[in-house]
């Protein structure tokens, strides 16, 4: 068994770089990625770089490079699946919206879709691969799809979680700590495998049974959003006793059983998979009735709603509990630096508790398009307020800040650091306060510029 034609089912965050660093390594392989957006496809076709559907730092570079050789964009689905070997599923796998689990099981109708549709149209035998972040068990539902079909063709089904994390996408996919692989076909595994070898070394792919793989994708998002909602619970400990978060992150951190990453307090994680892939942790847990299990992973996203909620009641409470008709400057939108991803984002949760107090917003991202941060706010329920009044976007930082009584750090963009502070300080309100959910800007002395400086887990 030898992979050489791949097809991949969802041109999205993981879809697009996944398969953009895998054509750039594996020039022998050809790769087609296919959605079901027809616009997506048609932007990740435009010769415009600068606005490919995913903003990722070195992914339009390499796109430039592979996009018309041995990779491919299009959206006909059906000969992209008869001509490839090789099927990754890269669809998204959001939170149901309805129906049983509504709020916290995976909606995978959208993985249904695909597999219903490889066994439709496949001749001949496939490798097909969940790349999509699924409950454990779901490789039988899709087994069970493909061996029941009309077709009688030969499927393998791999499990083969991707662990990249945004805005360091390519990096990841370049440089992975390990690439996962599970499954019962040793022949698919090690068809796998071996693509992956050209540029992994090989005691970094770890080979695993199905369900261990499928779950371990789960689990570790759990841990890392574990991590963040223990060091963020920590931060308002430092609030109130005088502590300093970074000073106690560095004294733990140290720890080699502990170690120093991820352990940077926020204004809460945000993201499409960390809340997600709880929620489905929470649920999987209950469906066996192992509600001890359950509630202890629960608690991970309490905190983190908790961390956002009070980061928006800190900013009422210092602007002497009303913002009626105060105007607050927001810097950052996406839910971490150099992405344009929004999903989840704490800016829409933080920002949303703030319009419902009446505030007057003023926006800026330098990634994020203004039609989206609207579409964010729109998407929310319970909104007392108007957008159209209470929000503004600009396309400078500046004009964001102009006349502002508060700014509110959302997200820890480099180039926020290098914004001139004095110049905004002489424009804004006064008295002139900041609220760095990031502690982004703690060495800017800002104090000494005369704003008042209340960061998340302490000076
Ligand atoms: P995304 O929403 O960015 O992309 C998914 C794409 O699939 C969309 O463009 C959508 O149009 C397309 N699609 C949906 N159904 C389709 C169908 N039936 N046929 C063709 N196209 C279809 O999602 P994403 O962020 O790329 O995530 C994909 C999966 O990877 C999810 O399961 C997610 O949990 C997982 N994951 C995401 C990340 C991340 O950082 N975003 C990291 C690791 C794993
Ligand atoms: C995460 C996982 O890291 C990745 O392995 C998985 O494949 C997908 O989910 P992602 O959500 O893209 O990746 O970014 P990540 O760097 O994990 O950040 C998630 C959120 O946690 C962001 O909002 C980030 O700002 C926040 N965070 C992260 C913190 O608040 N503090 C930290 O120390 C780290």
């Amino acid at each position: 068994m030898e992979i050489k034609h791949i097809c991949c089912i969802g041109a999205g965050y993981v879809g697009g770089p996944t398969m953009a660093v895998l054509a750039q390594k594996c020039p022998h392989l050809r790769i087609t990625i296919v959605d079901a957006n027809p616009e997506k496809i048609q932007a990740w076709n435009s010769d415009d770089l600068q606005n490919l559907p995913v903003f990722e730092p070195g992914l339009a570079d390499i796109i430039q490079k592979v996009r018309g050789k041995n990779l491919f964009f299009s959206t006909d689905i059906d000969k992209s699946i008869q001509e490839a070997d090789t099927l990754f599923i890269s669809v998204n796998t959001p939170t149901k919206t309805y129906g049983k689990g509504k709020g916290m099981a995976a909606d995978l109708k959208f993985v249904e879709l695909c597999v219903r549709k490889i066994a439709e149209v496949s001749k001949d035998r496939k490798i097909v691969i969940e790349k999509s972040t699924i409950p454990v068990k779901t490789a039988s539902l899709i087994k069970t799809i493909l061996e029941q079909s009309d077709s009688k063709v030969e499927f393998h089904v791999l499990s083969n979680p991707e662990f990249l994390a945004e805005g360091t996408a390519v990096e990841n996919l370049v440089n992975p700590d390990r690439v996962l692989i599970g499954g019962e076909s040793m022949e698919a595994i090690e068809a796998l495998s071996k693509v992956y070898e050209n540029w992994i070394p090989k005691e970094k792919i770890i080979t695993t049974n199905l369900w261990s793989s499928e779950l371990s994708k789960l689990v570790a998002n759990a841990f890392l959003a574990q991590r963040v909602s223990s060091i963020n619970a920590i931060s308002e400990l430092c609030e109130a006793t005088g502590a300093n978060i970074a000073e106690v992150a560095k004294a733990v951190g140290s720890d080699s059983r502990i170690g120093p990453k991820f352990l940077n307090a926020s204004v809460g994680f945000g993201g499409s998979c960390f809340q997600k892939d709880l929620l489905n942790l929470v649920y999987i847990a209950r469906s066996y009735n192992l509600d001890a299990v359950a509630d202890y992973w629960e608690q991970v996203l309490i905190i983190n709603n908790h961390q956002k909620k009070r980061f928006a009641d800190q900013i009422v409470k210092k602007l002497y509990n009303t913002l009626a008709d105060k105007k607050i400057g927001v810097l950052g939108w996406a839910f971490k630096k150099d992405t344009n991803d929004t999903r989840e984002s704490p800016a829409i949760y933080v920002s949303h508790d703030l319009l419902n107090e009446q505030a007057v917003l003023q926006i800026f991202d330098p990634k994020v398009k203004k039609q989206r941060i609207y579409e964010d706010l729109e998407s929310l329920t319970d909104k007392d307020y108007d957008l159209n009044t209470q929000v503004q976007v600009f396309q400078d930082p500046y004009e964001a800040l102009h006349e502002v009584h508060a700014i509110a750090v959302l997200t820890e963009w480099e180039e926020f650091k290098e914004l001139d502070w004095e110049k905004i300080y002489k424009n804004m309100r006064k008295p002139a306060f900041i609220f760095d959910g990031r502690r982004l800007l703690t060495d800017k002395n800002l104090q000494d510029l005369g704003f008042k400086y209340y960061v998340i887990g302490g000076e």
